[in-house]
């Protein structure tokens, strides 16, 4: 069965290119995004690991630990990672699952038999700190995925966790926000937006990003 917003990421121990991995006990507290790439040595993989090795530092600052996942094997991965650094002028520090099994693909649903009978698709899970599901998009092979992308919704889900806010379309940190419908309450909404807001409609109320 696929998984749904707001369940829990399926845990799992399998191999890596840093050795042997329990899921949960290996995302601690941290945020997680976890990421499958369809084969080890192919051009668009190695652009998007190298990608995300050089944002190590802005999921850093977020509280999010990277993990990617391929079927092939725990030697190829490290063989690999020479090349991503080499070409990519990064350095990738983040392990990369050995799925050979195919464990985790089938956990995550990662292997989509139409697009191939066997290797994965370009899936890529966000996970909370209560290990919940809070975002996936899968894209085919020959896309590679936007990892600005990936940090601007990780900005919208922390953000939107602790303010009574949601972020409009192509919002991007700094931008105004939306306050959430459901709240009317004029004493409540002061005391939460000192900044003010802008009733557009009674249902489109824009306010100054409330954490700058
Ligand atoms: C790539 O990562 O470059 C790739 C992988 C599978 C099919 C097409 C491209």
């Amino acid at each position: 069965m696929s998984l749904r917003l707001g369940d829990i990421a399926p845990d799992f121990e399998q191999d890596s290119s840093l050795g042997r991995i329990h899921f949960h006990e290996w995302l601690g507290d941290s945020w997680g995004v976890l990421f499958s790439h369809p084969a080890d040595f192919t051009p668009v993989c190695t652009t998007e690991l190298g990608l995300t090795a050089k944002l190590a530092d802005e999921f850093a600052k977020r509280n999010v630990k990277t993990i990617a996942l391929s079927v092939d094997t725990q030697e190829h991965h490290v063989d690999w990672i020479k090349d991503i650094n080499e070409t990519q002028a990064a350095k990738v520090g983040f392990p990369i699952l050995a799925d050979g099994d195919r464990k985790v693909s089938q956990l995550y649903d990662m292997i989509h038999p139409n697009a191939s009978e066997t290797v994965t698709v370009r899936s890529l899970f966000v996970i909370d700190p209560k290990k919940k599901v809070r975002l996936f998009i899968t894209y085919p092979a020959s896309t590679g995925r936007n990892f600005d992308e990936v940090l601007r919704v990780i900005d919208s889900l922390q953000l939107t966790d602790n303010y009574s806010v949601a972020t409009p379309g192509n919002w991007k940190d700094g931008d105004d926000v939306v306050i959430v419908p459901s709240l009317k309450d004029e004493e409540v909404l002061k005391q939460k937006f000192p900044k003010g807001y802008k009733a557009i409609r009674p249902y489109l109320r824009m306010t100054p990003q409330p954490n700058k």
